[in-house]
Formats: structure tokens, sequence, C-alpha cells
């Protein structure tokens, strides 16, 4: 349960969830779930928010993801680790469809999000991207005011709301533990912050327009070592209310901020438990090789 949830009322045409048929069938959702290197046991004790079933993810004659099967659970933060090029961005991206826009992409199996296959023809797929919110590495403000940047969703959402604008922005820069810097100067260009800065507004901006999942791709890679540690330290307190994936090659950021780790090699998920497990007692010799560093 979200214990701080914005009143938002949702335009009609801004819903992620498809009119008909929406739930899935008993049978449709355990068929087949546990193909694949085995889940979490943990993971069944809480809800699962996220059901990843046989997804293929092809660019152009290139397989980038291959059968890949894996549940998230909500309220967690989970780690997606593997060497550059294993698939992290791109199997990240599958789960708000952002590679729909990359010209030739050919994506086979199932992402459900509560039970909705994310790419059932009835999805809309902006609300979609409203409900799964995505922080990149490099931060983008718009080169706004720091308040047209987290307003900017709302206003394109055009988001009904029982409390207004300024409340928005001020609770979503709350949220991402930066109001107490930028107050005062709401209205200066978000480019005059800090990197640091700069990216809690990028997940201040992601967080107003009321999201349930949040993807980060190595949203502290370039940042300094006090500045990572604030984005960490705000990755715990926003777990509360959000399932969050996040993306990193910082192995000790995975083990201090991470419930869950995916470990990825060539595409495929390879190992996935625990990020005590992954860390202290993996089941597989490549996983072990890549979290000691032993691995190329
Ligand atoms: N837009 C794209 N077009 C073609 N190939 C891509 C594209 N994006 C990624 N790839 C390829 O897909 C594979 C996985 O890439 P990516 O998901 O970016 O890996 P990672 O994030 O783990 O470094 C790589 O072989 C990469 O070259
Ligand atoms: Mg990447």
């Amino acid at each position: 349960m979200r214990n701080e949830k914005c009143e938002f009322t949702e335009a009609e045409e801004d819903t992620f969830e498809p009119k008909e048929n929406p739930i899935l069938s008993h049978e449709e959702l355990n068929s087949d779930e546990n193909a694949g290197p085995s889940q979490p046991e943990s993971l069944e004790k809480g809800r699962i928010k996220i059901r990843v079933r046989n997804l293929s993810l092809f660019y152009g004659p290139t397989q980038a993801l291959k059968q890949v099967y894996m549940k998230i659970l909500r309220q967690s933060v989970t780690a997606l680790i593997g060497p550059s090029g294993c698939g992290k961005s791109t199997f990240l991206r599958t789960l708000n469809r952002m590679n729909d826009t990359i010209p030739g992409v050919r994506i086979e199996g199932r992402v459900r999000i509560d039970n909705i296959d994310i790419y059932g023809p009835q999805i809309n797929v902006v609300a979609l991207r409203r409900v799964v919110g995505m922080v990149f590495q490099k931060s983008n403000p718009f080169p706004k005011s720091i308040f047209d940047n987290v307003a900017y969703g709302p206003r394109l959402h055009r988001i009904k709301s029982r409390i207004t604008l300024k409340e928005i922005v001020e609770s979503s820069l709350k949220k991402a533990a930066l109001w107490d810097e930028v107050k005062d100067r709401l209205h200066q260009s978000a480019m005059e912050l800090s990197g640091g800065q700069q990216q809690r507004l990028c997940i201040a901006r992601a967080l107003a327009v009321n999201p349930e999942i949040l993807l980060m791709d190595e949203p502290a890679s370039a940042l300094d070592p006090i500045s990572t540690g604030k984005i960490e330290e705000l990755i715990h307190s926003l777990k509360e209310n959000y399932t969050i994936i996040i993306v990193t090659h910082n192995m000790q950021q995975a083990a201090r901020i991470s419930d869950y780790t995916a470990y990825f090699y060539l595409g495929s998920l390879v190992e996935y438990g625990t990020t005590k497990k992954i860390f202290t007692n993996p089941e597989r010799k490549e996983t072990e090789d890549y979290v000691t560093g032993r691995f190329g």
C-alpha cells in the first residue's frame, strides 16, 4: 500500500488499464512461470508487481534478450547487474515499452504489471510510461525552471487533482530529497543545479506523475561519491512506496541498496536471488566470478 498516495483522479484517456479482458486467467498466470533460473523463494511471500515470461528481444538480427523469466516484488529494490552489453538497459526498457521507439525491434514473450499484459492491444503506452517512470544515467533536465521541470508531467498528462500543481511540485521535490536545497529558487533554471541535484530533480520529475514503478539506468554512475550517497539514500526511502529496478555497474552499490539482484550475461538471466545470496553464496560459478570481480 502506498501510504502517501497523491489524490490524482486520472482523466479517462490516461488510464493504463485496458477496458476489455484485462485480467488473465489463473492458468495463464501460472503456466510456465518457473522456467529459467530459479526465482528467489522469498518473492512468493510478498506481492509480485511485474511478471516477465519467456521474454526475448531482437534488434534486427541480433538477439539482445533470451527467454527471460523474472518476477519482481513490489516495494523492493531489484538490481540488474552484468557486463556491458548483456542486455540490462534493453531489459529495463521492455518494462515501459521504451524499445517500441527503436526501429527494427521485435519482442516475444510477455510482460505483465499487476496482471495486465503491457504489450496487449489496448494498452495506452503514454499512460503506461506514467505508471512506469524512468531515470537515466545522464540527468536530463529540461532547459526550464526547477518548478516547470517537475510540473511538466502533471501538465502533460493533465492530471486532475485535488491538490494544486504547486503542492505536487513541493511534494515531489520533498520525496526526491531536494526541496530544502531549492525551495527558495524554484523559478531559477534547472541547468544551474549541480549534477547530483539535477539527477534528484529528474527523480522528482518522474515522481510527479505518481508512478508505481521506477526504472533507473545507472542513475549515480556519473556522480561524485557524496551525490551518489544521496541518491542511494533516496532509493532506500522510495522503496517504501515504489517498486524500483536499478541497473548498476557498481557491485558495492547493488549490495548496499537492493533487496534482489539479477545477474545477466549475453542476454540471458543467469541467476536471480536475494542480494545477500547473490553476493555471499551464489549458485553459479559465473555469478560468483562476476560479483567478486574475477570476471573479464
Ligand atoms: N538501439 C539498439 N540497436 C541495436 N542494438 C542495440 C541497441 N541497443 C542495444 N543494442 C545491443 O543490444 C545488446 C544489449 O545492449 P544493452 O541493453 O545496452 O546492454 P547493457 O545495458 O547491459 O550494457 C548489445 O549487444 C547492444 O549492442
Ligand atoms: Mg546499459
